[in-house]
């Protein structure tokens, strides 16, 4: 996937989660070592939604962050949206049945293009998913144009480990490891390969700091956790 077109990266990640869907949460929870739950429930608390208030999680895939948001606001209400059907299905059936069902409605949506009015929300939250967007500073203009003056962003992301030596260690781990656990769970060994080096190539700590206030948020935050391996963004509109 080097060399090409929004369009086409739009078309192979929307592919390669579809195809993976059905196994996408177990391949998390072994490839972090069931350290993912602890990183979705720092983001979601970061949100410091009002009670009562509504969320919007794009990249949303089978729902594991709008589930950690849906956890803190009861009353609320949590739209989780995404692109790729067969994820959303995953996540509806997940909550199906259970006290979360009443606050997350799972609809499908592009971030490119969100369907929602301006300053709609009351957070905007995403999870692994903005690495994955094509355009991504089309995609931050669209989450603050419907998030509402005063509320946050908040980007849980893989980034960069602050400890230097560990990189070299980190980057065997993400382009020799991760891809056989894909191949191992999923079947599937190149889109993990990709799945590491969208991780390797997306813009560290500071940088996407930088985007997101391009993108107009007035103040922006960041949070190592677990060393750096994933950074938890908090812009403020
Ligand atoms: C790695 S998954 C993350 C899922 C979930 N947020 C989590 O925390 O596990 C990335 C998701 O981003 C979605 N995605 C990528 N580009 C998108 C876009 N332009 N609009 C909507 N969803 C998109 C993919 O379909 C996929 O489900």
């Amino acid at each position: 996937m080097t060399g090409e077109k929004p369009r086409d990266r739009e078309s192979y990640v929307r592919g390669l989660f579809s195809s993976i869907a059905e196994r996408y949460d177990l391949f998390n929870i072994i490839a972090s070592f069931g350290f993912d739950r602890g990183w979705r429930r720092f983001a979601a608390a970061k949100t410091a939604l009002p009670s009562g208030g509504s969320a919007l999680d794009i990249c949303a895939g089978t729902g594991d962050l709008a589930i950690a948001v849906g956890r803190r606001l009861d009353p609320g209400r949590v739209v989780a949206t995404d692109f790729c059907e067969e994820m959303l299905e995953v996540g509806r059936s997940k909550v199906s049945g259970t006290p979360q069902e009443r606050l997350i409605e799972f609809a499908w949506a592009d971030v490119m293009d969100l369907p929602y009015d301006d300053e709609a929300f009351d957070a905007v939250t995403v999870g692994f998913g903005i690495r994955n967007v094509a355009d991504i500073p089309k995609g931050l203009a669209e989450v603050h144009r419907v998030l509402r003056p005063g509320g946050r962003f908040v980007c849980l992301e893989f980034s960069r480990p602050v400890w230097r030596p560990f990189r070299a260690l980190y980057r065997f781990y993400l382009f020799r490891v991760v891809p056989l656990i894909g191949r191992v769970v999923t079947g599937n060994y190149q889109g993990f390969r990709y799945l590491a080096s969208s991780i390797a190539d997306f813009p560290d700590q500071e940088r996407l700091r930088r985007m997101m206030l391009a993108a107009g948020f007035a103040r922006v935050d960041f949070y190592n956790l677990t060393g750096g391996i994933v950074a938890v963004h908090v812009g403020v509109k």
